[in-house]
């Protein structure tokens, strides 16, 4: 069998609208730039990720969660390093006034967009945060930002997390959210956009015990996306090496191959004690930890950080999955090969055809397998669309109720991948589908 992996982005683009994962936003003013919405399928796989995130990162003994507010005040920004620093030099075009990135671009070649020639500005430092105020006052006192990572939601409650929990070196804290850039060249679908959202986890340990932390973060947060179904071919480290920023001591990023070539997932960083001790010397609080285990000593845990894009691994994810079998014969089929754990809809059940008797048996089948599974229950059309349909949204097992159900008690379950299909007794059904999907 001929089978054709995604090439190109697009086709990516086209099933998530097609299908209902991922729509543009406020599609029907024309859509606003680089924002998504993600459709009933799509919500349903970006939970399936963070749930597993979640589970990950803070089934454990030594992470807890925490959901920080969105807005936080403003000089968490300036001790972080945001308001003055977290910029991209920004070129205009003179004759069309589009907007590049002058690190990303050409300077000396011809405007990309209206080919005038010789006609960008000075780059100039744009910040990448949205500002926004706070209050029914709009004065220069009320700016506040809508966060550009989450991480510092974490860093302003490391001492809430320690007391509260008991928490003893080395401990970790875990957050999922929304953060919002407004970067100059978004794009590539949901690759690069303005509204985003991440999964971070900072380490807290004692100086000294990071590069062990960051060897063991990095093995962690590599295993997982394997474990989400990535192709492992298609993941690899890159080492910063040398080209650290100020507060690193050490940075590796989990890189995948998309379409469009090998690009950042997660960031595996070293962050050192810069973010505590800049907090501590912005708010005035002492933000030491005790080491009972060291002789009370006292000291600015370093920090090992762990930040993945959702968005960008749902990305990695579709486009891992996707397989067009036998392109361009009479029997292609789209699929999305996804875990079972990442199916936005785990099951289908589908009637032979849409008539009482069969009908009739088959609705309590799905209403009893939707309390533990999403299923779908598929009424329209023939029988070969609809395992089309589910083909291509990635459902790993359809069950068929046809006439003979009515007799002997048993339904057809088919395969995905394989098309495969057993016959299983109702009864039966459960203890089949966790055997498969071991959960
Ligand atoms: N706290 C560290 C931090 O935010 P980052 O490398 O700027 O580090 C971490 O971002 C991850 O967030 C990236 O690896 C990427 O997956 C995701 N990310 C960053 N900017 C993004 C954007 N504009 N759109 C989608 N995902 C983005």
């Amino acid at each position: 069998m001929k089978v054709k992996k995604l090439e190109d982005m697009q086709e990516i683009v086209s099933l998530s609208k097609r299908r209902g994962f991922i729509f543009q936003s406020s599609e029907i003013y024309g859509g606003l730039g680089s924002c998504w919405d993600y459709g009933p399928l799509g919500v349903e796989l970006k939970r399936n990720v963070k749930d597993s995130w979640w589970k990950a990162m803070t089934y454990r003994d030594d992470v807890d969660g925490v959901d920080a507010s969105i807005l936080m005040h403003p000089q968490v920004w300036k001790a972080s390093g945001h308001v003055d620093g977290f910029s991209d030099p920004l070129v205009d075009c003179k004759e069309c006034n589009a907007r590049f990135r002058a690190d990303k671009i050409d300077l000396a070649a011809d405007c990309p967009n209206c080919k005038a020639k010789d006609s960008f500005t000075e780059p100039r430092d744009f910040n990448l945060m949205f500002e926004t105020t706070m209050g029914p006052v709009k004065d220069s006192g009320s700016v506040v930002y809508l966060r550009p990572e989450t991480a510092q939601g974490i860093f302003t409650n490391f001492l809430n997390v320690q007391s509260t929990m008991r928490r003893k070196l080395p401990f970790g804290i875990a957050q999922i959210g929304k953060a919002f850039r407004n970067e100059i060249t978004p794009g590539n679908f949901i690759f690069r956009t303005r509204e985003f959202e991440q999964m971070e986890m900072q380490y807290f340990v004692k100086p000294g015990t990071q590069m062990e932390a960051m060897e063991k973060w990095k093995e962690i947060r590599m295993q997982w996306h394997i474990d989400q179904g990535l192709d492992p071919a298609k993941l690899r480290f890159h080492d910063h090496g040398t080209e650290l920023a100020h507060y690193a001591d050490a940075a590796f990023d989990i890189e995948y191959e998309f379409p469009i070539g090998w690009d950042e997932m997660e960031g595996v960083h070293s962050r050192t004690d810069f973010d505590l001790g800049r907090h501590a010397e912005h708010s005035g609080k002492n933000l030491n930890y005790v080491d009972q285990a060291d002789g009370n000593k006292k000291y600015l845990p370093y920090v090992l950080e762990t930040s993945v894009g959702c968005d960008r691994h749902i990305l990695a994810l579709l486009c891992d999955a996707f397989r067009v079998e036998n392109p361009g014969e009479k029997d292609e089929r789209v699929v999305l090969g996804f875990k079972p754990a990442m199916a936005p809809i785990k099951v289908a059940v589908l009637p032979l055809m849409k008539k009482e008797p069969l009908t009739e048996k088959a609705r309590p089948i799905y209403e009893a397998l939707q309390k533990k599974y999403k299923c779908e229950y598929d009424l329209a059309g023939n029988i070969g669309k609809r395992y089309r349909r589910q083909d291509e949204i990635g459902t790993p097992l359809c069950i068929t109720i046809d006439y003979d159900t009515l007799e002997d008690e048993a339904v057809t379950i088919r395969d995905r991948d394989s098309m495969a299909q057993d016959r299983v007794k109702i009864a039966d059904i459960d203890s089949y589908i966790l055997n498969k999907f071991g959960f």
